[in-house]
């Protein structure tokens, strides 16, 4: 919201009225995988899915702020999101990987 990552969960609608929102779609370029989406793709970094949106969308904001995070800035920046599964190692393989492609990395 505004650029900042935001919990929808503990959101009121009334403070999101006249924000900038940007989802987990928006983070495509037209019909190409953005950086951090890519990235969760080729690092599997999701089992059953159900986290992987809210994964995505806190890795993207983690990554607006240190370009190059440690394991432990990206341990928590996705604290917030819980993976029942337990993806975790995936999850932060991919946050190391989006990092590496956001940086022109191939
Ligand atoms: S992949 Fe299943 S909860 Fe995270």
């Amino acid at each position: 919201m505004d650029g900042k990552t935001r919990y929808a969960c503990i959101t009121l609608a009334l403070e999101a009225a006249g924000t900038q929102i940007t989802t987990l779609t928006g983070l495509m370029h037209g019909e190409q995988l953005g950086a951090v989406q890519q990235a969760f793709v080729e690092e599997d970094g999701f089992q059953c899915g159900h986290c992987t949106a809210g994964q995505i969308v806190s890795v993207e904001g983690l990554l607006r702020k240190p370009p190059d995070p440690t394991l432990e800035q990206i341990r928590e920046g996705v604290s917030g999101v819980i993976c029942r599964c337990g993806a975790y190692p995936h999850i932060f393989k991919a946050a190391s990987r989006a990092a590496a492609l956001k940086k022109g990395a191939r």
